[in-house]
């Protein structure tokens, strides 16, 4: 088997090709990465080495390339993370998040037409349904929920769910979905909740908690959302959506604040800010459908997650130092400078 992986050299991305070399020792694994801010190539520097793995930077609305490359591996699988992720950066310039979300999923999935795969598995999230309210715990997200967006991100990442369903069928593409909640874990760039606090706590610098910090979201482990998509891609059936995420919901606040006690840090830290433009209040998924069809289930809590997460990000300093010492510092600037208190 052939898989090609885009956006692998991200946070979600990179877990899964680790997780495909380790557990299928004779597939083939290609990461198509373009490499922006959010991609990161030390963190492909152990399997660079690897007979089993190629990596590749190219841009997913790059047609030619893209082409080129189906055209010389023949994949038989595509798995597509690559994407413009963050709803604040959304919030800023929308616009290529159109671009990479909407029209590169559109040019993967003609290179998938054109040279014919066994999959296109496309890794959507749990925000295309919008949010749900705090005094309604009994709600969740199911896979009939419908589409109800918040946020550029959120909108640009539906409006690719509903062209795979539109591929699939009018062109007969055999495509999947997976809409996962928020995840977390080793190699989550420092512009998002966890490592942003981590980080930040670590240096002693305030902990910028927006609004009030009662916000929920339904947090998962990195390997534990890898597991589904590996056998969503195998076993999962074609023009399927499937839910994946562990009933772990949490407010910020509370995230925050066990951040500080785990890393022995003052809560006087936390900042609260300005609140986000159309910030979504809860997501929480119903993940009947993975479990019943493919018997998945999350394998790791939330309480030894976020302590493993926490040691990585002590362990690998050199990562994270690299990222923030950049470019970086003027993102934070433009999103956190002008940001009142609140
Ligand atoms: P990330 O921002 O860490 O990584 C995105 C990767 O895509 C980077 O390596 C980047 O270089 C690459 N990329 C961006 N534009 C590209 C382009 N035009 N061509 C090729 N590569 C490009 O994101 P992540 O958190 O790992 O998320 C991966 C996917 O999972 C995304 O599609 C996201 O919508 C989805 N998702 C994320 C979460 C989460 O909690 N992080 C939850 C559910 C779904
Ligand atoms: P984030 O990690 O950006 O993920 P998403 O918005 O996709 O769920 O944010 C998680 C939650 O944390 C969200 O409610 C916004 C909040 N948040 C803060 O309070 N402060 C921050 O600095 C960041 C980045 C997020």
């Amino acid at each position: 088997m052939t898989v090609i992986v885009t956006g692998g050299a991200g946070f979600i991305g990179s877990n899964f090709v680790f997780h495909m070399l380790n557990t299928y020792p004779d597939y083939r694994i290609i990461c198509l990465d373009k490499l922006t801010y959010a991609g990161n190539l030390s963190t492909l520097e152990p399997v660079m080495n690897n007979p089993d793995f190629r990596f590749v930077k190219l841009d997913i609305c790059d047609r030619e390339g893209v082409n080129r490359l189906f055209e010389e591996e023949r994949p038989d699988i595509v798995v597509n993370f690559a994407a413009e992720s963050h709803v604040d950066r959304s919030i800023e310039n929308p616009e290529i998040f159109l671009q990479t979300n909407i029209l590169g999923t559109q040019v993967l999935m003609d290179a998938c037409r054109k040279y014919g795969i066994k999959r296109y598995h496309q890794v959507s999230t749990d925000e295309v349904y919008g949010d749900l309210p705090l005094d309604r715990p009994d709600l969740f997200f199911t896979e009939e929920t419908p589409i109800h967006t918040s946020s550029p991100y959120s909108s640009s990442k539906a409006g690719a769910d509903l062209l795979v369903m539109a591929y699939n069928r009018t062109y007969g593409l055999p495509v999947t979905i997976s809409r996962c909640s928020n995840n977390y874990g080793p190699y989550h760039f420092p512009e998002k909740l966890i490592p942003l606090m981590i980080v930040n706590a670590l240096a002693d610098k305030p902990l910028p908690v927006y609004g009030e910090g009662l916000n929920v979201r339904d947090w998962l482990y990195v390997e534990d959302h890898c597991r589904a998509i590996d056998l969503i891609i195998h076993r999962g059936r074609n023009g399927e959506v499937y839910n994946v995420g562990g009933h772990n919901e949490m407010r910020n606040i509370d995230i925050v604040k066990l951040i500080c006690k785990e890393l022995g840090k003052p809560e006087s830290l936390i900042t609260h800010v300005e609140d986000r433009k159309g910030h979504d209040m809860r997501y929480a998924i119903d993940p009947t459908k993975i479990h019943n069809e493919l018997g998945w289930l999350p394998e790791t809590k939330f309480e030894d997650g976020i302590k493993k997460t926490i040691r990585w990000y002590l362990d690998n300093r050199e990562w994270w130092e690299a990222i923030i010492s950049g470019e970086y510092q003027n993102y934070y600037e433009k999103i956190y400078g002008s940001r009142a208190r609140h």
